[in-house]
């Protein structure tokens, strides 16, 4: 069956110190629910994050990664190195990467295949903006992008996947999707994955909702049966707040 699931994305947020103080914070939280949990520093504090949270149910994630190797990729970090400071997991697919960064659904799948290929998790991200939901188009962006950046993959390489749902109009913003548009979107993006993969692979992926997850609003998110954990931004940047909505399953 599948996990529940709940990641912090730090963003480009925190220095060492401040790192150092959170995730200090964090350590001295209990899980009390049966989520696995994730935080994911930037680059800069990986391996330092790796070492104060190591022997802790706390994994640590990257935010973003390049499909090469190595090589003349200026400014890049590949799978290896990510590997290298302790690495397991990839954020991959952000809309803030799409939108700032041009990362389009074919360099995804580069991106993708490369954490497989270093059997690495990957949390692949995707959502519509407020456009596409206002045109009544916001299931068939969605099922592009997953479409587009992971039905390349076999049925096993799933096993690697987590899918974060993240609807553009709702990160940062303070305004969630309400607990039923999320459901129907995680039951619409199941039943994709079940068009093309079967249910059994299609139930065993975990669904992640993200945009303005908060303490008051986390319980009634995750209480909807295709919602299987957060992707949290804001909130991740506080102890207490981050672990809240890690207990509300
Ligand atoms: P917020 O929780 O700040 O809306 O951010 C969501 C997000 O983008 C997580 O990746």
């Amino acid at each position: 069956m599948r996990k529940n699931i709940v990641a912090g994305n730090w963003k480009m947020n925190n220095d060492l110190a401040q790192t150092e103080t959170l995730l200090t914070a964090l350590k001295a939280q209990k899980i009390t629910s049966d989520a696995e949990v994730m935080v994911a520093p930037s680059f800069t504090n990986l391996w330092s994050a790796y070492n104060t949270l190591k022997n802790t149910n706390i994994e640590v994630a990257a935010q973003n990664m390049h499909f090469a190797a190595n090589g003349a990729y200026t400014g890049e970090v590949s799978a290896s190195m990510l590997k290298s400071v302790g690495v397991k997991t990839v954020i991959l697919g952000h809309s803030e990467r799409r939108a700032y960064f041009n990362e389009t659904d074919e360099l995804l799948a580069q991106k993708v295949d490369a954490a497989l290929a270093n059997d690495m998790r990957v949390i692949f991200c995707f959502g519509e903006e407020l456009s596409d939901r206002k045109a009544n188009n916001h299931e068939a962006v969605v099922g592009d992008q997953i479409k587009n950046a992971l039905f390349h993959l076999d049925a096993p390489a799933f096993q690697n996947i987590v899918l974060a749902y993240e609807p553009v109009w709702a990160i940062g913003t303070g305004e969630t999707a309400s607990p039923e548009q999320a459901q129907d979107m995680h039951a619409f993006i199941r039943q994709t994955l079940v068009d093309k993969y079967g249910a059994d692979v299609a139930n065993s992926v975990s669904i992640l909702y993200g945009g303005s997850v908060k303490p008051n609003n986390a319980q009634e998110i995750f209480s909807k049966p295709d919602v299987d954990g957060g992707l949290i931004g804001g909130a991740s940047l506080n102890a207490e707040d981050f672990f809240a909505i890690v207990n509300a399953f």
